[in-house]
């Protein structure tokens, strides 16, 4: 029986955008494998959402004064668009704080109630007499037991990564007035995770195939024995505890019950909506129902362990055929974080490289932290786009199509079969069957690897095959050959334009937008191909001789140093915004001056022509300045820190009418301005972008 697949990805918490660590993490590998599954014919669906409840959503909400569901529905439009710009293909994207969610997760509970599952317990939990509220996670910080870290949260340690509950924390703090909390005792209802142990043991037993980073965190759990767990909260955002249960009465859901529902609520809404409310059962349950869940690490526990035994306890649920987890993508060598702001935002990326979707989606996936941490840095990003995406990939399909254009005015020319009669033929006839041999290997490799949820080598697969094509035009060099044989280079070219369209198919998965340019400048319809290239898993015949190309534009084009450089300065801002002023050494204002006092002084752009060290000086240094209105000698005390051929042709900024002083015998007139850090670093006050020697500064 055909499977019935269930992709989710881990529901993100809709207190903050999204960044490119979660997209490294967990959506761009779960889009890749659906959009795999797709494309060989799999009945699939892709389900998400935003997980609409927590402390951090509440304390946000505080902090900026609005309500946590002012702060939902700004990151949820955010997030959805977000995701939606970088073709992550959700067939449904909800959230936790719709109604049928509600509803789904309060009757998953009530069932299990009902059923005696929970240990109800009342416990001593911190309470903040001030704020009259019991303080859950992330309302409660202290310092860890594990790492001395002294801003852990009641629910986690973020730098050593430890699971903790308020009661682990040293010296407690309430994040809502900072006091001390009390201990007052509360009710709240407990899944007896240490009764489950041995259905989790088994369950575990059962699943072939994951991976190990997965199968490691899940064994090391299990080994240490598990404790039961609080599945309620005293708070007031969340799904309620159904009313029908006594004492329930200001007690929410923990938000990792209600969250992992959300996946169920948002399967239902996909099907209400489609007008066939049942068709979410066949996802959920029954024999051919297979669930695979992609997240991050830090996510492991609650779905190889609590999620799956809610399910068992509930019944009539597939369990999770596989979940593929991530390790952590950092960010130039330092763990990407949101309140130092050292991310790369996706709404910001879109801003700042519109149209460039795809290279980002290439350059994550080739660096995809799938068995160990891995780091993504502004300039292996450049590199890998210009070196791969424009030099291979890019560079293969223009060629051939240019050519194609140039040649036969953009028609594709005959397939006849050309004999092996002279040198220079054979040379084409060995060029295509090992670009076919290989070019079929790497096809098959990539597809091995797509089951298996190795995206990174699949697409390094998917770029071997594109490598195939590039080695045979550079052993055919149709262009050499059209003078001496153009029937041999019909033969070439025609290939050479099928092995486009094939390669079209194969990016299809890792790059969607660029398989579907590739289409369109084929002038190809992709829906029969697609199909044939993914059920067969190798190449497929197209591009029928007589058909009429597209028009040709580059596929992509060369990052160039500026925009990485700004991307690097804007990592560089934000960490020096982040410095508290109380460490950076800030001198202290200077007395006010008046509005005629700063005109007086006359700034201008000029350009440094040339430069040389004062002999017999460290620091000073002897330049010729064009300040457009006079080339002129300025001696500045820069030479410690600058190299003479630095200097030159730098844009800088002058202070022109400073009185005229000697230095070391040599005539400076005037000032070159620069900044001076905490560190005794000079820096140039330079213009951000080229402009005219003498132009004002005011
Ligand atoms: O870590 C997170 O961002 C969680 N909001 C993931 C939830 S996944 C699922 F269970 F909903
Ligand atoms: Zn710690």
């Amino acid at each position: 029986m055909p499977k019935h697949h269930l992709i989710t990805a881990a529901l993100p918490y809709a207190n903050g955008p999204i960044h490119i660590g979660h997209l490294a993490g967990c959506y761009l590998p779960a889009d890749i494998y659906v959009r795999y599954l797709r494309l060989i014919g799999e009945d699939v669906i892709f389900i998400c959402g935003s997980d609409e409840h927590g402390v951090p959503i509440t304390l946000k909400a505080q902090k900026e004064g609005i309500t946590p569901q002012d702060v939902v529905d700004r990151y949820h439009a955010l997030m959805g668009g977000a995701f939606q710009n970088f073709g992550i293909s959700f067939d449904y994207y909800g959230r936790t704080s719709s109604e049928m969610h509600k509803k789904t997760a309060a009757d998953f509970f009530e069932k299990l109630y009902n059923d005696g599952v929970f240990l109800e317990e009342v416990t001593e939990q911190y309470y903040d007499e001030e704020a009259q509220q019991f303080l859950a996670d992330r309302y409660i910080t202290g310092t860890c037991p594990s790492c001395q870290n002294p801003g852990a949260y009641g629910d986690q340690c973020e730098k050593c990564g430890k699971t903790l509950s308020p009661s682990d924390l040293i010296d407690p703090k309430s994040a809502l007035s900072g006091n001390v909390p009390v201990l007052k005792p509360t009710r709240n209802w407990f899944l007896p995770l240490d009764r489950l142990q041995p259905k989790i043991e088994a369950f575990m037993d059962s699943r072939q195939g994951w991976k190990t980073n997965v199968t490691g965190q899940v064994r090391s759990w299990l080994q240490q024995g598990l404790h039961p767990r609080a599945m309620t909260r005293d708070l007031s955002w969340g799904v309620p505890v159904p009313s029908q249960i006594p004492s329930s009465e200001g007690k929410v859901l923990y938000v990792w019950f209600d969250a992992p529902i959300g996946y169920i609520s948002a399967t239902k809404e996909y099907f209400q909506q489609k007008g066939d409310a049942e068709g979410w059962k066949k996802y959920w349950s029954g024999d051919d129902a297979r669930l695979v869940h992609f997240i991050g690490k830090d996510n492991i526990v609650f779905h190889c362990i609590i999620f799956p035994s809610m399910l068992m306890e509930h019944g009539g649920f597939v369990l999770p055929d596989n979940v593929p987890a991530n390790e952590f993508l950092n960010l130039e060598g330092d763990k990407i974080s949101t309140s130092r702001n050292h991310a790369v935002w996706l709404h910001e990326y879109l801003e700042d490289f519109p149209g460039k979707e795809d290279e980002l989606r290439y350059v994550l996936t080739s660096i995809a932290p799938e068995s160990k941490d891995a780091d993504f840095s502004w300039k292996d990003f450049q590199t890998k786009v210009n070196s791969e995406l424009v030099a291979i990939l890019g560079n293969f399909v223009n060629r051939v199509l240019v050519l194609s254009h140039k040649y036969y005015e953009g028609v594709v020319p005959s397939d006849t079969e050309i004999p092996g009669d002279s040198d220079a033929r054979k040379k084409v006839l060995e060029a295509y069957h090992h670009c076919h041999t290989e070019g079929n290997q790497a096809i098959q490799k990539m597809v091995e690897a797509l089951k298996h949820y190795k995206f990174r080598e699949a697409q390094a697969e998917m770029m071997n095959f594109v490598r195939c094509g590039n080695k045979f035009l550079a052993d055919t060099e149709p262009w050499k050959l059209q003078k001496v044989d153009p029937t041999a280079v019909e033969a070439i070219l025609s290939y050479a334009l099928s092995l486009t369209g094939n390669i079209a198919c194969a990016c299809a998965p890792f790059l969607p937008r660029t398989s579907e340019k590739m289409f369109s400048m084929l002038n190809f319809s992709s829906d029969e191909v697609m199909k044939a290239f993914w059920h067969q898993g190798e190449m497929v015949e197209m591009m029928a001789p007589g058909h009429r190309l597209g028009e040709v534009s580059l596929l992509f084009q060369n990052m160039e140093d500026d925009a990485i450089q700004q991307q690097l300065n804007k990592l560089e801002a934000a960490k020096m915004a982040n410095q508290t002023i109380a460490e950076k050494v800030v001198s202290p204002p200077k007395a006010e001056v008046t509005f005629d006092d700063f005109s007086k002084i006359d700034l201008r752009i000029a350009t440094i022509l040339e430069a040389q060290k004062v002999p017999k000086t460290d620091k000073l240094m002897q330049l010729l300045v064009d300040t457009g209105m006079d080339q002129r000698t300025i001696v500045s005390g820069i030479a410690h820190q600058y190299s003479p051929e630095e200097l030159v042709g730098k844009q800088i900024m002058v202070l022109c009418n400073l009185a005229p002083r000697k230095l070391k015998g040599i005539e400076s007139k005037g000032m070159i301005l620069l900044a001076k850090d905490s560190d005794e670093n000079l820096i140039f006050v330079s213009p951000v972008r080229p402009t005219t020697n003498g132009s004002e500064v005011a």
